[in-house]
This record gives structure tokens, C-alpha cells and sequence, in this order.
């Protein structure tokens, strides 16, 4: 296990290492991973919707979906792709002949669901597609990684390659507690330092800052030495639900909704804190 990870560390700063030409050029791609540990708290409908929005506010996003094995943003979007991540990884195809269009402009990058033994990345694996991924320069703002459940070598491959990560919380203790064992294991592993908070499925802006501030607080007691900035919250809402069994994106069916509001705020937030010079121009780079 130590070994593994010491081989994925080596492996995510040998993919750091390829954008070296890029910034010369000034790219101008994003990386942001969406992750909260614990299942179920809002992952894939932050991301999907969030790219929406961003495409509505005229950014070129790309959903990626990374959660290989399970993946399930085609589901949400209720569209049936015939190629997924997988085949790209068998090699059988390109990033580009796999990514398809969704709704509102925005792009999606498929995973494969039930098919096991890929869901784990190997470390060339990792590399060909830091690779296929850098040769997106010129198509995306922005990709959204719609990362998977739990703390899995995928998890942190994804987390660590990408220049953000956003963590997804509710205020349960439960969804809380992963949140946190998830920032630990890519602060002390992965020298993950700054992370962004969403708080999913709250009332107010106060509950959420409660939930900010209740985890900077076991951060700090446990010595973790992180930053962890406030993105946005997302409204508990009865338009999500009733949005995913429609297979449709809450932001599009229900655009008068609390939660699509608070969608909004949010692709403002990513949109402010981009061009206040957060790494914007750089996707697999060291902060
Ligand atoms: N803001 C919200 N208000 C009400 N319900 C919500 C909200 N966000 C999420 N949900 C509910 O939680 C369910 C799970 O959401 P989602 O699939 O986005 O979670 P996830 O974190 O991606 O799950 P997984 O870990 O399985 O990938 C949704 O189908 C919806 O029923
Ligand atoms: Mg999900």
C-alpha cells in the first residue's frame, strides 16, 4: 500500500511535469475536481449543472467524468453514449472521437458503469491520459472532474492532477467527517494545501458557514496546516430530485429554483476566483 501510493505520488508529479511548453503559451484551461469522500452528497449534480452554467455564461466546459466504474453523468443527462473513458484507456479510441455534447453546449466526457477491471488507473495508464487530456487545450475554459465516492487511488489521481479541488458537503456529520478524512489524506499524501468548499443541501448562507467553519476548526485541531475557502452552497431543494428522475439537468428544467440560483452564484464564484489569478492558464501543474 505505501508503495502504491509512493508510485502514484511519483506519478502524478511526472504528469505535473508535461505542461511545461503550455505556460510559455499562456493556456487557458482549468482543472477543477468536484470530491467529497462519502457517496450520494451532490457531486454529479454540482458538476453537471455548474457546466451548464458556465456554458450558458458563454465558457467552453467539459464534464469529465471520473468516476470510472460507476460513472454515471450520462444517466443524469439521460443520454446513452456509445463510448466511454474506457476505450479511450483500451487504447481502442481518442479523448475526442468519446467526449459528446449535452445539453446547453456543454461536453461531456462518458465513464464506463459495471466494468471492473478498469476501474482502477495503472500508472501509464495515468500518463496517456494526462496526455490525451493536454491535447484538449484549445477546445475547453474549464474541465469539471466528476470524481468518484471514497478515497481510492483513482480518487486521488484525479484530485491530485486537476489545479483545484472542490469538496462537497451536506451538513451531516457523516458526509462532514469523509470530507475531512479526504482533505487529510491529500494534504499529508498528495501535499494538497488549498481546497474549496461546497456546502450542498443547506437553507441559508449561514448554515453553510457554519459547516465551513465547524471543518477549518477539526482541521485546525488535528494540525493539518490547510486552507480551506468557501465556493458557494446549494440550496436543499425539491427540484433536484425531481430533476434526476426526469433525467434532466435541475438548472434546465427548473431554472426559476432555489438550487439553480444557487448554482449561478456558484459558477460566478469559479468564474471571480479564476480571473482574480488562481492558476488560471495551467491544468496539470504543481500550485
Ligand atoms: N441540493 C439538493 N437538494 C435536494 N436533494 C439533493 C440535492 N443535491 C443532491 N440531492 C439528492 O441527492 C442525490 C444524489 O446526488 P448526486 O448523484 O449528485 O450525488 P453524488 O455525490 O454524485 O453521488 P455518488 O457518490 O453516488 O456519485 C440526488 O439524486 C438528489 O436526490
Ligand atoms: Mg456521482
Amino acid at each position: 500500500m505505501a508503495d502504491q501510493a509512493e508510485s502514484l505520488r511519483r506519478m502524478a508529479r511526472g504528469a505535473r511535469t508535461l505542461d511545461h511548453p503550455s505556460d510559455a503559451r499562456g493556456r487557458r484551461i482549468r482543472g477543477l475536481a468536484v470530491a467529497s469522500g462519502k457517496g450520494g452528497v451532490g457531486k454529479t449534480n454540482t458538476v453537471a449543472n455548474l457546466a451548464y452554467q458556465l456554458a450558458a455564461m458563454g465558457k467552453r466546459p467539459l464534464v469529465f467524468d471520473a468516476d470510472m466504474g460507476l460513472g454515471n453523468v450520462h444517466i443524469l443527462l439521460g443520454i446513452a453514449p456509445r463510448y466511454n473513458l474506457q476505450h479511450v484507456i483500451n487504447g481502442e479510441k481518442r479523448l475526442e472521437e468519446v467526449i459528446v455534447p449535452g445539453p446547453g453546449g456543454i461536453h461531456v466526457l462518458p465513464a464506463g458503469s459495471g466494468q471492473r477491471a478498469f476501474s482502477e488507473l495503472n500508472g501509464p495508464e495515468m500518463l496517456a491520459l494526462t496526455a490525451e487530456l493536454e491535447a484538449l487545450e484549445d477546445k475547453y475554459d474549464i474541465i469539471l472532474f466528476d470524481i468518484g465516492a471514497g478515497i481510492s487511488a483513482n480518487v486521488m489521481f484525479f484530485c491530485s492532477a486537476a489545479d483545484e479541488v472542490a469538496v462537497v458537503t451536506n451538513s451531516e456529520p457523516t458526509s462532514f467527517a469523509d470530507a475531512y478524512a479526504l482533505m487529510k489524506v491529500l494534504s499529508r499524501d498528495y501535499d494538497k494545501r488549498e481546497f474549496r468548499l461546497i456546502v450542498n443541501s443547506v437553507k441559508s448562507a449561514t448554515e453553510a458557514e457554519t459547516v465551513h467553519r465547524r471543518l477549518e476548526a477539526v482541521a485546525d485541531r488535528f494540525g493539518l496546516n490547510i486552507a480551506i475557502d468557501m465556493l458557494g452552497w446549494i440550496a436543499l431543494d425539491e427540484a433536484v430530485p425531481a430533476a434526476v428522475r426526469e433525467q434532466k439537468l435541475f438548472s434546465q428544467r427548473y431554472p426559476n429554483s432555489k438550487a439553480t440560483a444557487s448554482i449561478k452564484r456558484l459558477a460566478d464564484a469559479v468564474l471571480t476566483s479564476t480571473t482574480a489569478g488562481l492558476d488560471w492558464g495551467r491544468i496539470f501543474s504543481a500550485r
